[in-house]
């Protein structure tokens, strides 16, 4: 069995954070699927927001209401007041640590707009940010080489739970296939989220759902569920992001007829409002027949913008266009469509990244959770772009803390470590010896197919309906799926396939979440249902594993500041 005072599982953003401020005078270990620096925190790119007030004069009390406004009032603003006033701090953290930020011409840190922001708050390197500061915190990690054991390529199959207290997880090396236990007096997940459910999305390959269904999978529920976001600017049919930055730069949405549409749905902030009111705009465009050569194309016209400030600010941009379809955005307007870019929902935490269990806040004692895998909720029912890298920091940091405190007052449990082996074995040796007739593959395909056409920008019982049955067919199917790489080293087929079981049930919880949610509220709109509904659904949703099926609870939103109210922009 390995033994560590701490495990956190992903090394992006939030694990990398959390590590730093848990490795002081204890054993840390950080488990991921991909090596450090190759994580998905590096695809965030236009910014991380902070009210600096380095462009025009900005307060927390400014970036609290725009995110809750955003959030479309479904945030919990006593969690999102604390996060917003860490902002600041946060950034001149991470540039001690090494993160290079643009400047202003007088030398401070550049800062642009961005949707649903009232103030330019993102501070950005370019549009490389998130890939700044995973190198950045990488650094830091590796400078604590001796107190911080990376784990790179291994897999986290298991929470090991014993009633409401966590003692470690159940791994493996995926490039001998061999399974351990590790034992722990607390683990911090920080495994990102699960766009890869979609077909069209921006999220990495390992942003498959392990962290959230394994949480599942031990009794823990799933929040928010059905708010999924859909980023405005995926590469048309491939679903690459190209940054938010680029309209906060300026760039220009064009539908087929060469208009900029957003004069329609967002008049006072253009292509700058938040991006469930963006993909939905773009994506009604494109339903009455309004796509670039009448197809599910919009256009991201960057022209005016010239060639030295593209270069300057946007260069990432213009290399994946020219690289991937051959556009100089330089030259000619990039072909986009909505992205599944961002899960909402997640394990539910209180604000300090400790793992509850229910409404009542009861906490799973040594498990704590933070970045996109959480719902904490500062974003509500809509994510504000840059907010996603401050949470990641912000609540990395505090879990970490929250580990630290917690590890002070107990050592490791006992751990039945043959009892939690086998259980994975089993699983392994299932896939192994089954010879299925079905296509591991196609499954995955039709079950990203049905999600993208069927659980979308818009939604309707009948579509959610087909969805989830399809879904449940597919998870029948995948009883009966056949591998072909018996072998134990590096054999990433039989991974692929626990990461679409995964999937398979997560695509289940969204699809039912947005079946139960009968309003539209941020990033969920529900064509059938197409108002807020303050009184029957400003509540967030519970999703619990049971042994009939799955059941919702709620639990109540924490208003602080803001009363809901209408959301305009
Ligand atoms: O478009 C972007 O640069 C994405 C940023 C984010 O999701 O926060």
């Amino acid at each position: 069995m390995i033994k560590h005072d701490v495990v956190i599982v992903g090394s992006g953003l939030a694990g990398m954070r959390a590590a730093l401020e848990v490795c002081e005078g204890l054993d840390v270990a950080i488990l991921s699927k991909v090596y450090p620096s190759r994580s998905h925190s590096g695809a965030a790119q236009g910014g991380i927001a902070a009210s600096l007030g380095n462009s025009e004069p900005d307060s927390w009390e400014e970036h609290l209401y725009d995110t809750v406004k955003g959030g479309d009032f479904l945030n919990d603003q006593d969690a999102a007041e604390e996060y917003v006033k860490a902002a600041p701090r946060v950034i001149y953290e991470l540039e001690h640590f090494g993160c290079v930020f643009s400047r202003t011409p007088d030398g401070k840190i550049a800062q642009r707009s961005f949707g649903g922001h009232s103030k330019p708050r993102a501070c950005f390197s370019a549009d490389r940010t998130g890939h700044a500061i995973l190198h950045a915190l990488h650094e830091q990690l590796l400078k604590r080489s001796k107190s911080i054991k990376i784990y790179s390529e291994w897999y986290m199959h298991s929470l090991v739970l014993d009633g409401d207290r966590c003692n470690g997880i159940v791994v493996s090396d995926i490039r001998t296939g061999a399974v351990e236990v590790m034992q722990a007096r607390a683990v911090i997940f920080a495994t990102g989220g699960y766009g890869r459910v979609f077909n069209i999305t921006s999220n990495a390959f390992a942003s498959t759902a392990d962290g959230v269904m394994a949480a599942y999978r031990a009794g823990i529920p799933i929040e928010d569920a059905e708010f999924v976001q859909y980023h405005p600017s995926g590469l048309y049919r491939q679903g690459i992001l190209f940054s938010e930055a680029a309209r906060g730069e300026g760039g220009y949405l064009l539908n087929g007829e060469g208009e900029r549409f957003m004069e329609k749905y967002a008049p006072s902030r253009m292509e700058l409002a938040p991006r469930d009111i963006v993909a939905r705009a773009e994506q009604s465009e494109m339903d009455a027949g309004r796509g670039v050569d009448e197809k599910d194309i919009i256009h991201l016209d960057l022209r005016h913008l010239g060639e030295a400030r593209i270069m300057e600010r946007l260069p990432q941009i213009r290399q994946l266009g020219i690289d991937f379809i051959g556009v100089d955005c330089v030259k000619d307007p990039l072909p986009i469509q909505p992205t599944a870019h961002y899960s909402m929902g997640g394990i539910p935490t209180d604000k300090f990244g400790q793992v509850i269990f229910d409404a009542e806040g009861t906490h799973v004692r040594g498990f704590f959770a933070a970045g996109e895998c959480s719902c904490v909720s500062v974003h509500g029912a809509n994510r504000l772009g840059t907010n996603s890298l401050l949470e990641a920091v912000v609540f990395g940091e505090r879990a970490g803390r929250g580990a630290l405190e917690y590890v002070k007052t107990v050592g490791h449990a006992p751990v039945n470590e043959s009892h939690e082996k086998t259980k994975v074995l089993e699983q392994f040796e299932g896939i192994f010896q089954r010879d299925g007739k079905e296509s591991y593959n196609d499954i995955r395909k039709e079950m990203k197919t049905i999600m993208t056409e069927k659980c979308s920008v818009f939604r309707d019982e009948e579509q959610l309906k087909v969805c989830i049955d399809t879904i449940k067919k597919l998870q029948e199917r995948y009883k009966n799926g056949k591998i072909t790489d018996k072998g134990k080293l590096f054999n990433t087929e039989i991974y692929e396939i626990l990461e679409l079981g995964n999937m398979l049930g997560m695509a289940e919880i969204i699809a039912n979440g947005a079946l139960n949610r009968k309003e539209s509220r941020g990033g969920h709109y529900r064509t059938d249902y197409p108002k807020r509904d303050d009184e029957n659904f400003l509540k967030h949703s519970l999703t619990y594993k049971t042994d009939k099926g799955m059941e919702i609870k709620y639990k109540p939103v924490v208003i602080t500041k803001h009363q809901p109210a209408e959301r305009t922009y």
